[in-house]
């Protein structure tokens, strides 16, 4: 499987609700070994940009490629194993609140891979050792905080060694603190295992530490896209403004 060049390119893609346009011709483009961060105020369709990438929306118009491959084109089998290849750590309803803690985590390897109970239970373990969760695999997900329960949805995101990762705003809700080991689980993961990484956030502090690259979402479009510091030094006056929300 390849890991190096495009993994993700979504060209001039629109989406829209009834008479609502959400996206109107968003361009990006990641790479493995990259994190790019989406940016934009509440509503201007970045779930639904992440949602579009993975295939669970289908655009009006435009392309998503993964690994070269165009989605639309796939048939439903190909389509899975794309979906595969791809964590997603969504934004709401993290986790299965009726499933324990290392229940959720097992989840993808039962659904998807041939493992044996007990090698199960010991990837299992494996995975919340890396989020620092090992102590609470029996716990239900109402049993444990939100900064945890990002965690776990991270260790279940990972769990089938996937290529690309989504973070549908993972420090959103967090205090401080807690978000800033989110942010330092997210950098380990990427330094390891070589990922595509897309984050959509609102935290610029958790920006500025885990992307390569950003861009800024307008009515749809991207407006700006740059590094850190180049955003931040924009002369444009909704990009300053909008990074003048950062401490
Ligand atoms: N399945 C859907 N049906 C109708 N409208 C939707 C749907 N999903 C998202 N929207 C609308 O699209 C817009 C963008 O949503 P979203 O991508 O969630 O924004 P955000 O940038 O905050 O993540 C919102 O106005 C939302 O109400
Ligand atoms: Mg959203």
């Amino acid at each position: 499987m390849p890991r190096e060049g495009t993994a993700v390119e979504v060209k001039q893609l629109r989406k829209s609700f009834g008479a609502q346009r959400v996206l109107s011709g968003i361009n990006l483009k990641v790479a493995y070994g990259e994190t790019l961060t989406v940016l934009g105020r509440s509503g201007t369709g970045k779930s639904v940009l992440l949602k579009l990438i993975v295939g669970l929306q289908t655009p009006d118009s435009g392309s998503v490629t993964i690994d070269g491959q165009d989605i639309a084109g796939l048939s439903p089998r190909d389509l899975n194993e794309v979906r595969k290849a791809i964590g997603f750590l969504f934004q709401h309803a993290a986790l299965y609140d009726s499933l324990s803690v290392e229940d959720n985590v097992g989840f993808p390897l039962q659904r998807h891979t041939s493992m044996s109970a007990s090698e199960r239970k010991e990837r299992v373990a494996q995975l919340l050792r890396q989020v620092g969760m090992e102590e609470h695999g029996r716990k239900m997900p109402a049993q444990i905080s939100g900064g945890m329960q990002k965690r776990v949805a991270l260790a279940r995101a990972l769990a089938l060694e996937p290529r690309i990762l989504l973070f549908d705003e993972p420090t959103t809700g967090l205090d401080p603190i807690t978000a800033s080991g989110i942010d330092e689980l997210i950098l380990q993961v990427q330094k390891r295992q070589g990922n595509a990484s897309i984050v959509v956030t609102h935290d610029l502090h958790s920006a500025r530490t885990i992307s390569d690259r950003l861009i800024l979402v307008l009515e749809g479009q991207a407006v700006a896209e740059g590094s850190y510091d180049e955003l931040k030094q924009s002369q444009d006056e909704f990009v300053s403004r909008f990074m003048a929300q950062a401490a």
